[in-house]
């Protein structure tokens, strides 16, 4: 008996990391929906298909980013400090057009000269420093790309080089404001005001080289740089990027394909599919300012409609869940249900350019210094960080010791942080949305504007 119920118990635990995860997962939305209240419209749907997503994205009626829904009073403090001029979250304003100017006008760099900046990490980019004697070694590929992109943002911004206290500084802080957004700790504000305080120093002694748009505090113009850049640029290039390394380490065939030189179109179809598979918003969301008639239906105003791109990245494609960056040959991007960067009519991404280019040569530079295999389930949300092993060769993948001890181990290791990190995502997710409903950062806002 005792030994049956000992089997039975042990097979229970051991059964814990396959089962409890995707239960806490369904919990954790019912959790967040029913504290946020909110009564969205999702797209696309039975009624709205893919033609009408793209067509009400781009309607100028729904513009609302902020002011009205439940939900930004939890996007602003996530954010914090200083949500209120970051681009991504303003309402259409004259500080919103001045600030998106800006931001275009920062990244308005040419082709070459973006180039030439990546080129300077070509050396071994993630600073892995493989040799014969440590041929491999096990990274979480976000980590291992956010030290490399704040050095590039600040270098971009500030026109000299990134020490490393800095780069520490920015990693901190952009790290905190994913890893709360993602739910997998707290926010950290002491992390944060560091960085706001070194920017702050930075600005007063008039060490930013470029005129910043009139009306905004020296306060305002560090909280916006942390925002915009120290935090958005970093986290999505790091994340586009370990997207990227992960889709290329799961399938060796195109791997090898991309290290043989077969660089042209065919780097650009593997970087299309990564991001049609995995793009960075999950869901986009807008707020109706003006009432919407459309296909019969009366969409009021003050409706929050949330798009959602991975569900639209999958409308129109044969076998839409394959990795198969050869079907780009076929279907043209521009021609297809694909928007990465958003709709260009309705606050699209200004760092498009930047970031198809910069993202190219990079991964052109990473293919040809490291090999990589990864077992782990790669998700959207990334939140375990892309555990990934990185060889100086393809042929170490074939080792015994990987292949029997360490990818298992890695896959093992994996299962059991899930069964954790979900269990913190639902507990630390509660505290936050409690948190920001306490706060009530957007709302006092708008509250505070109007009395003025
Ligand atoms: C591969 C990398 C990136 C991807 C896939 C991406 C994707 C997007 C998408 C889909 C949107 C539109 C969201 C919406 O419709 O609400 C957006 C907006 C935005 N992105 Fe990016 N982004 C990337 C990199 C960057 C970088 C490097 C920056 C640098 C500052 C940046 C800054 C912004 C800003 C400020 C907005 C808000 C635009 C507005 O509301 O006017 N993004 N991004």
């Amino acid at each position: 008996m005792n030994i049956f119920l000992l089997t039975v118990t042990v097979a229970f635990v051991l059964s814990l990391p396959y089962w409890l995860p995707p239960l806490i997962i369904r919990l954790r939305m019912n959790v967040f929906t029913r504290i946020n209240g909110e009564e969205a419209l999702h797209l696309p749907s039975d009624s709205f298909n893919a033609e009408d997503f793209k067509t009400l994205y781009g309607n100028p009626a729904l513009s609302g980013r902020s002011k009205g829904a439940e939900l930004s009073d939890l996007f602003w403090y996530w954010l914090a400090p200083g949500p209120e001029v970051h681009p991504e979250h303003l309402e259409l304003s004259d500080r919103y057009r001045n600030l998106s100017r800006f931001t275009r006008q920062l990244m308005a760099r040419s082709r070459t000269e973006l180039e030439s900046m990546i080129d300077q990490y070509q050396q071994d980019p993630l600073r892995l420093s493989l040799h014969h004697k440590k041929n491999w070694t096990s990274i979480r590929l976000r980590d291992a790309f956010m030290p490399l992109w704040a050095d590039f943002f600040y270098r971009l911004l500030f026109n000299e080089p990134c020490n490393e206290k800095t780069r520490n500084l920015i990693v901190n802080h952009a790290s905190d404001v994913v890893n709360a957004l993602k739910c997998c700790k707290l926010r950290n504000m002491s992390k944060r005001h560091q960085l706001t305080e070194f920017l702050v120093n930075k600005l007063e002694s008039n060490e930013f080289p470029h005129p910043f748009p009139p009306g905004l505090t020296t306060l305002e113009q560090a909280h916006y740089l942390q925002g915009a850049f120290f935090n958005t640029a970093i986290v999505q290039m790091s994340e586009a990027m370990s997207h990227l390394i992960m889709v290329i380490a799961q399938h060796p065939h195109c791997q090898e394909r991309l290290r043989s030189g077969d660089h042209d179109h065919y780097l650009d179809d593997v970087i299309n599919e990564s991001l049609r598979l995995n793009p960075l918003f999950g869901i986009a969301h807008r707020i109706v300012t003006d009432t919407v008639n459309f296909k019969g239906s009366t969409i009021k105003k003050g409706t929050v409609v949330c798009f959602n791109y991975p569900e639209f990245h999958k409308q129109g494609y044969e076998n839409p869940d394959q990795f198969n960056p050869d079907r780009w040959q076929q279907c043209p991007a521009k021609d297809s249900n694909f928007m990465p960067f958003g709709i260009t009519s309705n606050r699209s991404c200004p760092a498009q350019g930047l970031a198809t280019v910069t993202m190219r040569r990079l991964a052109f530079h990473v293919i040809n210094s490291y090999w990589f295999t990864s077992p782990v389930p790669h998700t959207r949300s990334l939140p375990n960080r892309g555990p990934c092993l990185v060889m100086l060769s393809q042929s170490v993948s074939g080792h015994r010791f990987i292949r029997h001890i360490i990818l298992p181990l890695m896959l093992l290791r994996d299962h059991w942080e899930d069964l954790y990190r979900s269990l913190t995502q639902l507990v630390f997710g509660t505290i936050m949305i409690l948190h920001a409903k306490k706060l009530k950062l957007c709302k006092k806002y708008f509250q505070q504007l109007e009395s003025l």
